[in-house]
């Protein structure tokens, strides 16, 4: 195979969860305005998806997917499964629990329990509809 060539390999994983988009620092009518109907508490079936990038080893996978879905499940899945974001998960503290927030939040997670630089791409989806992703900064 040619040297130097790299592969991307997905996992998803599902969870459940509570949340409430506010931001304390603005008024009752204001959160209202920023974030509609999503200013009172409700819930998701969130989606992550969690992508990977490297040189193929020896065994054929860049990563054993089975060893990403444990740090998934380990860093971010059983933390947040059945809770809700704005209470119950101490690493959320202070942040608004957008797809976009929780996509940066467990991107910090998983790259400090993945092996060095292969993390590439962390997606988060509320719906069918709204995903979040984030990428490693430049
Ligand atoms: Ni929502």
């Amino acid at each position: 195979m040619t040297p130097g060539r790299v592969a991307r390999v997905t996992r998803r994983e599902g969870f459940n969860a509570a949340h409430q988009l506010c931001d304390p620092a603005l008024s009752e009518e204001e959160n209202r305005r920023l974030y509609g109907k999503c200013v009172g508490r409700h819930g998701h079936n969130y989606v992550l998806e969690v992508t990977v990038e490297g040189p193929v080893e020896p065994s054929g996978y860049v990563i054993d997917l089975k060893r990403l879905s444990d740090v998934m499940c380990h860093e971010v899945v059983q933390h947040v499964d059945h809770h809700d974001l704005n209470t119950d998960v101490p690493w959320l503290d202070g942040v608004i629990p957008t797809a976009e927030n929780l996509a940066l939040a467990f991107w910090d997670r998983l790259d400090a329990a993945l092996p060095g630089g292969i993390l590439h791409t962390v997606r988060v989806g509320e719906t069918d509809k709204n995903w979040a992703e984030c990428t490693r900064p430049a």
